[in-house]
């Protein structure tokens, strides 16, 4: 398959011994997902982890550009940041994989299984509309983290929503898809699909209609079946952040050049330890233990236990 690749920087051993694929998932645009990307990628190289970031979308290339700008910031200051491994879905190949689905699916399985062997987090940025690879992507997913604005306007792609009541009607594209992704799965007989959805940008002083997003998004939860996390917060420090290559994780007062942090940069920092903690990642005891359970159910031989879609159309 064609992926462009740019080196890690820092070479560190292995840690887990089963692969941990997350996929940043939304087909409703600028929600978050490259953003939330970084930010995960940092935060599980700083505690020590072997990490490959994947980009699936061509026209933007946000998590590619992020990854040149964190070289460049490098090569001009002549320190090193832990950097993942980069692998960025080359713009002539994308069509090639838009015509053929099969095809795309498989080569897609081919190219993440060589990278499972080799790393124990791959995340898997997607773009903002519907693609083919962006599905197969998401079959693969262990966890699937959708970002969504507090808006309303942002559920269009989860749920059919009635204006006046707030009564979920059905089921929107974009959840139709998951909830595919993990029949997938279960025909497959491979593990659960996490899929967390995270309340991003989330405004510090809460409204009357945020207090209803939320309630809907409670509602939502149990319907679509899916966990919902705090995301991170509007701050100027997440988009700044951006154009240097680094994140509020690896902002220091060594990598800003002795100025101290904001408050503000400092709760950032919090808010992303935070979330990458509600993604119940085998990062710690519990959560290795969650996977070593995991890997042993994976590796019996089972029949396919057949079990209702949660949401039914
Ligand atoms: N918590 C935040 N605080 C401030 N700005 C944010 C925050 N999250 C995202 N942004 C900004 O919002 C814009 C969209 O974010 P991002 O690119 O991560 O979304 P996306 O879902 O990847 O978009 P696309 O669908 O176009 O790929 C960017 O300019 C980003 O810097
Ligand atoms: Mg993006």
């Amino acid at each position: 398959m064609h992926f462009e690749f740019t080196e890690v920087v820092l070479e560190r051993p292995r840690r887990l011994d089963h692969c941990h694929v997350i996929v940043c998932g939304n087909e409703k645009g600028g929600s978050g997902k490259s953003t939330t990307a970084m930010h995960v990628a940092v935060g599980l190289l700083r505690l020590g982890f072997r990490v490959a970031t994947v980009d699936l979308d061509t026209r933007q290339r946000s998590l590619t550009r992020y990854n040149e700008y964190r070289r460049r910031w490098m090569e001009r200051t002549g320190k090193q940041i832990e950097t993942s491994a980069h692998y960025q879905l080359q713009h002539e190949a994308a069509a090639l994989y838009e015509a053929d689905e099969s095809r795309t699916t498989l080569a897609f399985e081919k190219v993440l299984d060589d990278w499972r062997e080799i790393y124990d987090f791959i995340i898997i940025d997607t773009p903002g509309s519907y693609t083919k690879l962006s599905t197969a992507a998401h079959r693969q997913a262990d966890t699937l983290v959708t970002p969504v604005n507090d808006s309303f306007m942002d559920f269009d792609v989860l749920a059919n929503i009635n204006p006046e009541t707030l009564e979920i009607e059905g089921l929107a594209q974009y959840a139709a898809s998951v909830r595919d992704a993990r029949r997938f799965r279960q025909t497959q007989g491979e593990g659960i699909l996490d899929w967390i959805v995270l309340r991003n940008r989330m405004a510090s002083i809460s409204s009357r209609n945020e207090r209803r997003v939320d309630e809907c998004l409670r509602d939502l939860s149990m319907r679509l079946g899916f966990r919902f996390a705090n995301g991170i917060a509007e701050r100027v420090v997440f988009r700044e952040s951006f154009f240097k290559g680094l994140t509020a994780l690896d902002e220091t007062e060594e990598t800003t050049g002795g100025a101290k942090l904001s408050m503000s940069h400092l709760t950032a920092r919090n808010e992303v330890r935070s979330l990458i903690t509600a993604m119940r990642l085998p990062i710690d005891d519990l959560g290795l233990k969650r996977a070593a359970t995991r890997k042993r159910w994976l590796s019996q031989e089972r029949p396919v236990i057949k079990v209702p879609d949660i949401f039914a159309d």
